[in-house]
Protein backbone atom coordinates (compact mmCIF):
# COMPACT_ATOMS: atom_id res chain seq x y z
CA UNK A 1 0.00 0.00 0.00
CA UNK A 2 1.13 3.30 -0.84
CA UNK A 3 0.81 7.18 0.46
CA UNK A 4 1.73 8.78 -2.36
CA UNK A 5 -1.17 10.25 -4.33
CA UNK A 6 -0.32 8.30 -7.64
CA UNK A 7 -1.50 10.19 -11.33
CA UNK A 8 -2.90 6.83 -11.40
CA UNK A 9 -4.77 5.78 -8.34
CA UNK A 10 -5.73 2.35 -9.26
CA UNK A 11 -2.12 1.30 -10.15
CA UNK A 12 1.05 2.29 -8.58
CA UNK A 13 4.18 2.53 -11.05
CA UNK A 14 7.28 0.34 -10.76
CA UNK A 15 9.63 1.82 -8.68
CA UNK A 16 12.57 3.51 -10.49
CA UNK A 17 16.14 2.37 -8.87
CA UNK A 18 18.72 3.93 -10.83
CA UNK A 19 19.94 5.93 -14.09
CA UNK A 20 22.66 4.77 -15.71
CA UNK A 21 23.44 7.36 -19.04
CA UNK A 22 20.70 6.62 -21.60
CA UNK A 23 18.71 3.57 -19.01
CA UNK A 24 16.85 3.77 -16.17
CA UNK A 25 16.57 0.61 -14.13
CA UNK A 26 13.53 -0.16 -12.09
CA UNK A 27 13.44 -2.85 -8.60
CA UNK A 28 13.29 -5.58 -10.65
CA UNK A 29 16.61 -4.82 -12.35
CA UNK A 30 14.94 -4.22 -15.55
CA UNK A 31 16.48 -2.02 -17.58
CA UNK A 32 14.28 0.49 -20.15
CA UNK A 33 16.09 2.88 -22.85
CA UNK A 34 14.36 5.88 -21.66
CA UNK A 35 13.83 7.44 -25.71
CA UNK A 36 11.31 9.93 -24.46
CA UNK A 37 13.67 11.83 -21.17
CA UNK A 38 10.19 11.11 -19.23
CA UNK A 39 8.42 14.19 -21.33
CA UNK A 40 11.33 15.63 -23.05
CA UNK A 41 13.23 16.94 -20.27
CA UNK A 42 16.62 14.03 -19.70
CA UNK A 43 18.44 15.66 -22.45
CA UNK A 44 21.72 14.15 -20.85
CA UNK A 45 20.95 10.83 -19.72
CA UNK A 46 20.39 10.00 -15.87
CA UNK A 47 24.49 9.94 -14.63
CA UNK A 48 25.91 12.93 -16.47
CA UNK A 49 29.19 13.16 -14.15
CA UNK A 50 29.74 17.08 -15.06
CA UNK A 51 25.95 17.86 -13.77
CA UNK A 52 26.36 15.95 -10.90
CA UNK A 53 29.47 17.27 -9.73
CA UNK A 54 28.00 20.75 -10.23
CA UNK A 55 24.77 19.93 -7.65
CA UNK A 56 27.31 18.21 -5.17
CA UNK A 57 29.61 21.29 -5.42
CA UNK A 58 26.90 23.73 -5.04
CA UNK A 59 25.21 22.08 -2.31
CA UNK A 60 28.19 21.96 -0.34
CA UNK A 61 29.28 26.06 -1.31
CA UNK A 62 25.76 27.66 -0.68
CA UNK A 63 22.43 25.74 -1.68
CA UNK A 64 19.82 28.06 -1.59
CA UNK A 65 19.34 31.48 -0.80
CA UNK A 66 16.07 33.87 -1.09
CA UNK A 67 16.09 35.96 -4.32
CA UNK A 68 14.54 39.21 -2.61
CA UNK A 69 18.21 38.75 0.07
CA UNK A 70 20.87 37.92 -2.83
CA UNK A 71 21.32 37.08 -6.28
CA UNK A 72 24.26 34.17 -6.74
CA UNK A 73 27.39 33.61 -8.66
CA UNK A 74 25.78 30.58 -10.70
CA UNK A 75 22.29 32.62 -11.02
CA UNK A 76 24.22 35.71 -12.74
CA UNK A 77 26.17 33.34 -15.21
CA UNK A 78 23.18 31.02 -16.21
CA UNK A 79 21.11 34.52 -17.00
CA UNK A 80 23.79 35.41 -19.06
CA UNK A 81 24.31 32.14 -20.68
CA UNK A 82 20.55 31.99 -21.49
CA UNK A 83 20.10 35.26 -23.14
CA UNK A 84 23.19 35.38 -24.93
CA UNK A 85 21.57 32.01 -26.55
CA UNK A 86 17.91 33.50 -27.24
CA UNK A 87 18.35 36.14 -29.72
CA UNK A 88 15.99 39.34 -28.92
CA UNK A 89 16.04 38.61 -25.29
CA UNK A 90 16.93 40.70 -22.59
CA UNK A 91 16.90 39.52 -19.08
CA UNK A 92 15.57 36.33 -17.40
CA UNK A 93 13.74 35.20 -14.71
CA UNK A 94 13.97 31.40 -13.24
CA UNK A 95 12.09 29.57 -11.76
CA UNK A 96 10.56 26.06 -10.99
CA UNK A 97 8.77 24.60 -13.92
CA UNK A 98 7.20 25.08 -17.48
CA UNK A 99 3.84 26.11 -15.98
CA UNK A 100 5.34 28.82 -13.52
CA UNK A 101 6.91 30.19 -16.56
CA UNK A 102 3.67 30.38 -18.08
CA UNK A 103 1.80 32.21 -15.24
CA UNK A 104 5.07 34.90 -15.17
CA UNK A 105 5.14 35.73 -18.70
CA UNK A 106 0.82 36.26 -18.62
CA UNK A 107 1.42 38.79 -15.88
CA UNK A 108 4.41 40.27 -17.08
CA UNK A 109 2.69 41.01 -20.22
CA UNK A 110 -0.24 42.57 -18.19
CA UNK A 111 2.16 44.69 -15.89
CA UNK A 112 3.98 45.88 -19.33
CA UNK A 113 0.57 47.35 -20.96
CA UNK A 114 -0.72 48.14 -17.52
CA UNK A 115 2.55 50.87 -16.98
CA UNK A 116 2.90 51.64 -21.17
CA UNK A 117 -0.45 53.08 -20.52
CA UNK A 118 -2.90 50.49 -22.13
CA UNK A 119 -4.69 48.85 -19.32
CA UNK A 120 -7.25 47.64 -21.22
CA UNK A 121 -5.25 44.63 -22.53
CA UNK A 122 -6.07 41.90 -20.89
CA UNK A 123 -6.97 39.24 -23.56
CA UNK A 124 -4.93 36.28 -24.33
CA UNK A 125 -5.18 33.99 -27.54
CA UNK A 126 -3.67 30.38 -28.14
CA UNK A 127 -4.24 27.67 -30.36
CA UNK A 128 -5.98 25.11 -30.16
CA UNK A 129 -4.59 21.49 -29.41
CA UNK A 130 -1.53 23.34 -27.31
CA UNK A 131 -0.48 22.74 -23.89
CA UNK A 132 0.82 26.01 -21.66
CA UNK A 133 1.00 24.02 -18.02
CA UNK A 134 -1.86 22.69 -15.80
CA UNK A 135 -1.74 25.95 -13.23
CA UNK A 136 -4.93 27.58 -13.37
CA UNK A 137 -3.48 30.77 -15.83
CA UNK A 138 -1.79 28.66 -18.08
CA UNK A 139 -4.62 25.57 -18.16
CA UNK A 140 -6.88 28.55 -19.28
CA UNK A 141 -4.77 29.70 -21.88
CA UNK A 142 -4.08 26.40 -23.36
CA UNK A 143 -6.18 25.13 -26.30
CA UNK A 144 -6.47 21.38 -24.97
CA UNK A 145 -9.89 20.23 -24.30
CA UNK A 146 -9.33 17.45 -22.65
CA UNK A 147 -7.08 18.85 -19.76
CA UNK A 148 -9.87 22.19 -19.72
CA UNK A 149 -12.72 21.00 -19.50
CA UNK A 150 -13.31 19.46 -15.63
CA UNK A 151 -12.18 22.85 -14.50
CA UNK A 152 -13.28 25.01 -16.77
CA UNK A 153 -15.57 26.77 -14.38
CA UNK A 154 -12.39 27.84 -12.64
CA UNK A 155 -10.48 29.30 -15.70
CA UNK A 156 -10.75 32.92 -16.99
CA UNK A 157 -11.38 33.15 -20.94
CA UNK A 158 -9.69 31.81 -23.05
CA UNK A 159 -9.30 32.16 -27.06
CA UNK A 160 -7.96 30.18 -29.64
CA UNK A 161 -7.43 29.97 -33.33
CA UNK A 162 -6.36 26.84 -35.51
CA UNK A 163 -2.94 25.46 -34.89
CA UNK A 164 -0.75 24.58 -37.48
CA UNK A 165 -1.27 21.35 -38.32
CA UNK A 166 -0.04 20.38 -41.69
CA UNK A 167 -0.34 16.63 -42.00
CA UNK A 168 -4.50 17.33 -40.47
CA UNK A 169 -5.60 20.35 -41.77
CA UNK A 170 -3.73 21.45 -44.58
CA UNK A 171 -6.58 20.89 -47.77
CA UNK A 172 -4.95 19.08 -50.79
CA UNK A 173 -5.98 22.55 -52.88
CA UNK A 174 -3.59 24.26 -51.11
CA UNK A 175 -0.03 25.23 -51.05
CA UNK A 176 2.04 25.20 -47.78
CA UNK A 177 1.99 29.01 -48.16
CA UNK A 178 -1.66 29.30 -48.72
CA UNK A 179 -2.57 27.22 -45.64
CA UNK A 180 0.11 28.65 -43.45
CA UNK A 181 -1.08 32.07 -44.14
CA UNK A 182 -4.87 31.29 -43.53
CA UNK A 183 -4.32 29.61 -40.43
CA UNK A 184 -1.99 32.84 -39.14
CA UNK A 185 -4.60 35.04 -40.55
CA UNK A 186 -7.23 33.57 -38.10
CA UNK A 187 -4.93 35.86 -35.34
CA UNK A 188 -6.08 38.57 -37.06
CA UNK A 189 -9.73 37.90 -37.56
CA UNK A 190 -8.99 36.76 -33.28
CA UNK A 191 -7.71 39.88 -32.32
CA UNK A 192 -10.56 42.21 -34.31
CA UNK A 193 -13.35 39.66 -32.73
CA UNK A 194 -12.33 40.59 -29.50
CA UNK A 195 -11.13 44.53 -30.13
CA UNK A 196 -7.68 44.79 -30.92
CA UNK A 197 -6.93 47.08 -27.58
CA UNK A 198 -7.76 44.58 -25.29
CA UNK A 199 -5.72 42.02 -26.72
CA UNK A 200 -2.07 41.36 -24.69
CA UNK A 201 -0.43 38.70 -26.61
CA UNK A 202 -0.43 35.74 -28.55
CA UNK A 203 1.04 32.32 -27.13
CA UNK A 204 2.05 29.53 -28.85
CA UNK A 205 4.47 26.80 -29.03
CA UNK A 206 6.87 26.60 -31.27
CA UNK A 207 7.24 23.43 -32.25
CA UNK A 208 3.98 21.77 -30.69
CA UNK A 209 4.90 18.76 -28.13
CA UNK A 210 2.62 17.10 -26.17
CA UNK A 211 -0.70 17.59 -27.05
CA UNK A 212 -0.22 16.99 -30.97
CA UNK A 213 3.47 14.68 -31.09
CA UNK A 214 5.85 17.17 -32.34
CA UNK A 215 4.10 19.51 -34.76
CA UNK A 216 6.44 22.17 -36.38
CA UNK A 217 4.84 25.16 -38.27
CA UNK A 218 5.03 25.32 -42.45
CA UNK A 219 7.44 27.69 -43.50
CA UNK A 220 6.68 31.55 -43.44
CA UNK A 221 4.14 30.62 -40.73
CA UNK A 222 5.56 32.41 -37.37
CA UNK A 223 6.87 35.12 -39.82
CA UNK A 224 3.35 36.21 -40.69
CA UNK A 225 2.29 36.15 -37.24
CA UNK A 226 5.26 38.11 -35.94
CA UNK A 227 3.62 40.60 -38.45
CA UNK A 228 0.14 40.41 -36.99
CA UNK A 229 1.30 40.72 -33.33
CA UNK A 230 3.27 43.55 -34.63
CA UNK A 231 0.62 45.44 -36.43
CA UNK A 232 -1.63 45.29 -33.31
CA UNK A 233 0.82 46.36 -30.46
CA UNK A 234 0.78 42.59 -29.19
CA UNK A 235 2.76 40.45 -27.35
CA UNK A 236 4.21 36.92 -29.40
CA UNK A 237 5.04 34.59 -26.07
CA UNK A 238 6.79 31.50 -27.45
CA UNK A 239 6.21 28.28 -25.31
CA UNK A 240 9.84 26.22 -25.75
CA UNK A 241 9.22 24.51 -22.52
CA UNK A 242 9.42 21.28 -24.42
CA UNK A 243 10.92 22.74 -27.50
CA UNK A 244 13.57 24.88 -26.43
CA UNK A 245 16.96 24.09 -24.69
CA UNK A 246 18.31 22.56 -28.10
CA UNK A 247 15.82 19.39 -28.20
CA UNK A 248 15.00 20.88 -32.05
CA UNK A 249 18.66 21.40 -32.86
CA UNK A 250 19.16 25.15 -32.11
CA UNK A 251 19.27 26.02 -28.56
CA UNK A 252 15.88 27.74 -29.16
CA UNK A 253 12.93 26.71 -31.77
CA UNK A 254 12.13 30.24 -32.90
CA UNK A 255 15.89 30.17 -34.35
CA UNK A 256 14.83 28.04 -36.90
CA UNK A 257 11.51 30.27 -37.95
CA UNK A 258 13.55 33.55 -38.98
CA UNK A 259 11.54 35.69 -35.66
CA UNK A 260 12.34 36.34 -32.30
CA UNK A 261 9.12 36.45 -29.85
CA UNK A 262 8.83 39.22 -26.93
CA UNK A 263 8.97 36.04 -24.31
CA UNK A 264 10.08 33.05 -24.55
CA UNK A 265 9.45 30.15 -21.70
CA UNK A 266 12.03 27.51 -21.54
CA UNK A 267 11.69 24.75 -18.48
CA UNK A 268 12.01 20.59 -19.22
CA UNK A 269 15.55 20.20 -20.87
CA UNK A 270 17.16 23.50 -19.04
CA UNK A 271 18.63 21.48 -16.11
CA UNK A 272 18.24 17.78 -18.18
CA UNK A 273 16.16 16.61 -15.29
CA UNK A 274 18.91 16.94 -12.17
CA UNK A 275 16.84 19.73 -11.28
CA UNK A 276 13.66 21.42 -11.47
CA UNK A 277 14.11 24.44 -13.46
CA UNK A 278 12.04 26.95 -15.34
CA UNK A 279 12.80 29.88 -17.43
CA UNK A 280 10.95 33.34 -18.63
CA UNK A 281 12.99 35.55 -21.18
CA UNK A 282 11.99 38.82 -22.41
CA UNK A 283 12.77 41.75 -24.64
CA UNK A 284 14.90 44.81 -23.92
CA UNK A 285 11.47 46.65 -24.67
CA UNK A 286 9.55 45.08 -21.55
CA UNK A 287 12.34 45.34 -19.23
CA UNK A 288 12.61 48.89 -20.15
CA UNK A 289 9.69 49.98 -19.88
CA UNK A 290 9.13 48.46 -16.38
CA UNK A 291 12.58 49.51 -15.20
CA UNK A 292 11.50 53.52 -15.92
CA UNK A 293 7.91 52.85 -14.51
CA UNK A 294 7.38 50.83 -11.13
CA UNK A 295 10.72 49.50 -11.45
CA UNK A 296 9.52 46.06 -9.86
CA UNK A 297 8.04 42.51 -11.51
CA UNK A 298 5.15 42.28 -9.30
CA UNK A 299 5.79 38.42 -8.64
CA UNK A 300 7.59 35.93 -7.06
CA UNK A 301 8.19 32.85 -5.64
CA UNK A 302 10.17 30.89 -2.60
CA UNK A 303 12.04 28.55 -4.80
CA UNK A 304 13.31 30.77 -8.29
CA UNK A 305 16.59 31.38 -9.04
CA UNK A 306 17.23 28.11 -6.57
CA UNK A 307 21.35 27.85 -6.05
CA UNK A 308 21.36 24.41 -6.85
CA UNK A 309 19.00 24.20 -9.24
CA UNK A 310 20.41 26.95 -11.43
CA UNK A 311 23.73 25.21 -10.79
CA UNK A 312 22.88 21.85 -12.64
CA UNK A 313 20.99 23.96 -15.63
CA UNK A 314 24.19 26.32 -16.01
CA UNK A 315 26.69 22.55 -15.83
CA UNK A 316 24.11 21.51 -18.64
CA UNK A 317 24.07 24.64 -20.83
CA UNK A 318 27.79 23.54 -20.59
CA UNK A 319 27.66 20.04 -21.30
CA UNK A 320 25.80 20.87 -24.71
CA UNK A 321 27.85 23.84 -25.83
CA UNK A 322 31.23 21.48 -24.90
CA UNK A 323 30.23 18.13 -26.04
CA UNK A 324 29.02 19.99 -29.50
CA UNK A 325 25.47 18.14 -28.78
CA UNK A 326 23.43 20.39 -31.08
CA UNK A 327 25.06 18.38 -34.30
CA UNK A 328 24.11 15.17 -32.93
CA UNK A 329 20.56 16.11 -31.90
CA UNK A 330 20.36 17.42 -35.43
CA UNK A 331 22.05 14.32 -37.25
CA UNK A 332 20.50 11.67 -34.89
CA UNK A 333 17.52 13.12 -35.34
CA UNK A 334 17.10 12.93 -38.52
CA UNK A 335 18.17 9.48 -39.06
CA UNK A 336 16.12 8.15 -36.35
CA UNK A 337 13.05 9.72 -38.91
CA UNK A 338 14.23 8.11 -41.52
CA UNK A 339 14.68 4.75 -40.57
CA UNK A 340 11.50 4.68 -38.52
CA UNK A 341 10.14 6.10 -42.05
CA UNK A 342 11.51 3.53 -43.66
CA UNK A 343 10.34 0.87 -41.25
CA UNK A 344 6.75 1.78 -41.44
CA UNK A 345 6.83 2.35 -45.04
CA UNK A 346 4.05 -0.01 -45.78
CA UNK A 347 2.37 -0.04 -42.05
CA UNK A 348 -1.37 0.96 -42.67
CA UNK A 349 -1.55 2.36 -39.29
CA UNK A 350 1.50 4.64 -39.40
CA UNK A 351 0.67 7.64 -40.73
CA UNK A 352 2.99 10.45 -40.10
CA UNK A 353 6.73 10.26 -38.81
CA UNK A 354 7.72 14.26 -38.22
CA UNK A 355 9.48 16.51 -36.02
CA UNK A 356 12.73 18.09 -35.69
CA UNK A 357 15.90 17.77 -34.12
CA UNK A 358 15.39 14.80 -31.53
CA UNK A 359 11.96 15.73 -30.66
CA UNK A 360 10.18 12.93 -32.69
CA UNK A 361 6.05 12.47 -33.37
CA UNK A 362 4.51 9.37 -34.63
CA UNK A 363 1.01 9.40 -35.15
CA UNK A 364 -0.95 6.46 -35.50
CA UNK A 365 -4.40 6.08 -37.72
CA UNK A 366 -6.87 3.52 -38.55
CA UNK A 367 -6.52 4.26 -42.56
CA UNK A 368 -3.33 5.58 -44.03
CA UNK A 369 -5.43 7.25 -47.10
CA UNK A 370 -8.10 8.68 -45.00
CA UNK A 371 -6.19 9.77 -41.96
CA UNK A 372 -9.07 8.34 -40.04
CA UNK A 373 -8.20 7.96 -36.82
CA UNK A 374 -8.84 5.07 -33.95
CA UNK A 375 -11.41 4.89 -31.92
CA UNK A 376 -10.74 6.71 -28.69
CA UNK A 377 -11.95 3.86 -26.52
CA UNK A 378 -8.95 1.47 -27.85
CA UNK A 379 -6.41 4.02 -26.40
CA UNK A 380 -3.90 3.15 -29.12
CA UNK A 381 -1.38 5.40 -27.82
CA UNK A 382 -1.40 3.29 -23.94
CA UNK A 383 -1.20 -0.17 -26.10
CA UNK A 384 2.32 1.22 -27.71
CA UNK A 385 3.54 2.53 -24.66
CA UNK A 386 2.72 -0.29 -22.41
CA UNK A 387 4.30 -2.23 -25.06
CA UNK A 388 7.21 -0.68 -25.44
CA UNK A 389 8.03 -1.04 -22.31
CA UNK A 390 7.46 -3.98 -21.71
CA UNK A 391 10.49 -4.10 -24.15
CA UNK A 392 12.88 -2.08 -22.28
CA UNK A 393 12.20 1.22 -23.66
CA UNK A 394 10.08 4.29 -22.41
CA UNK A 395 8.54 6.41 -25.09
CA UNK A 396 5.68 9.31 -24.40
CA UNK A 397 2.29 8.18 -26.00
CA UNK A 398 -0.53 10.19 -25.48
CA UNK A 399 -3.97 10.62 -27.22
CA UNK A 400 -6.57 13.43 -28.45
CA UNK A 401 -3.50 14.26 -30.91
CA UNK A 402 -6.48 16.11 -33.25
CA UNK A 403 -9.19 18.01 -31.11
CA UNK A 404 -8.60 16.44 -27.49
CA UNK A 405 -10.28 13.57 -27.90
CA UNK A 406 -9.62 11.66 -31.44
CA UNK A 407 -5.91 10.82 -32.65
CA UNK A 408 -3.00 8.65 -30.81
CA UNK A 409 0.89 9.63 -30.93
CA UNK A 410 4.16 8.70 -29.48
CA UNK A 411 6.65 11.23 -28.78
CA UNK A 412 10.13 10.52 -29.05
CA UNK A 413 13.05 12.82 -27.04
CA UNK A 414 15.84 10.72 -26.59
CA UNK A 415 18.94 12.15 -24.77
CA UNK A 416 21.14 14.57 -26.84
CA UNK A 417 24.28 12.25 -25.93
CA UNK A 418 22.23 9.12 -27.63
CA UNK A 419 25.10 6.57 -29.04
CA UNK A 420 24.97 4.67 -32.15
CA UNK A 421 24.09 1.22 -30.65
CA UNK A 422 21.47 3.49 -28.22
CA UNK A 423 20.32 4.78 -31.74
CA UNK A 424 19.66 0.94 -33.28
CA UNK A 425 18.14 -0.05 -29.67
CA UNK A 426 15.81 2.67 -29.40
CA UNK A 427 14.73 2.11 -33.26
CA UNK A 428 14.59 -1.84 -33.41
CA UNK A 429 12.45 -1.89 -29.75
CA UNK A 430 10.37 1.04 -31.47
CA UNK A 431 9.33 -1.02 -34.06
CA UNK A 432 8.75 -4.22 -32.55
CA UNK A 433 6.34 -2.63 -29.97
CA UNK A 434 4.60 -0.94 -32.70
CA UNK A 435 4.54 -4.01 -34.63
CA UNK A 436 3.07 -5.94 -31.62
CA UNK A 437 0.81 -3.56 -30.51
CA UNK A 438 -0.73 -3.05 -34.11
CA UNK A 439 -0.56 -6.13 -36.12
CA UNK A 440 -0.79 -4.83 -39.40
C1 LIG B 1 4.75 23.32 -24.00
C2 LIG B 1 4.55 23.15 -22.52
N1 LIG B 1 4.33 24.23 -21.77
C3 LIG B 1 4.17 24.13 -20.44
C4 LIG B 1 4.22 22.90 -19.80
C5 LIG B 1 4.05 22.81 -18.31
O1 LIG B 1 5.25 22.48 -17.70
P1 LIG B 1 5.29 21.83 -16.25
O2 LIG B 1 4.68 20.48 -16.36
O3 LIG B 1 6.76 21.79 -15.91
O4 LIG B 1 4.55 22.73 -15.33
C6 LIG B 1 4.45 21.75 -20.55
C7 LIG B 1 4.50 20.42 -19.91
O5 LIG B 1 4.37 19.40 -20.53
C8 LIG B 1 4.62 21.88 -21.95
O6 LIG B 1 4.85 20.80 -22.73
Amino acid sequence: MSYALHRNLLKTPPQAVKGDGAHLIDSTGKRYLDASGGAAVSCLGHSHPAIIEAVQRQVEQLPYAHTSFFTTDVLEELAETLVKNAPGMGKVLLLSGGSETIEAALKLSRQYFLESGEPDRHLFIARRQSYHGNTLGALAVGGNEWRRESFRPLLVAGHHIAPCFEYRERAVIETQKEYGSRVALELEAKINELGPKNVAGFVAETVVGATAGAVTAVPGYFGHIREICDRYGIHLILDEVMCGTGRTGSMMAYEQEGISPDMVTMAKGLAAGYQPVGALLCSNKIVDTITSNSGYFQHGHTFMGHATAVAASLATQKVIRDESLLENVVRRGADIRKQLRNAFASHPNIGDVRGRGMFIGVEMVKDRESKEPFDPTMKLHKKVQTQAMDEGLLCYGMGGTIDGRRGDHILLAPPYNLDDAQQRELTDKFVAAVTLALPA
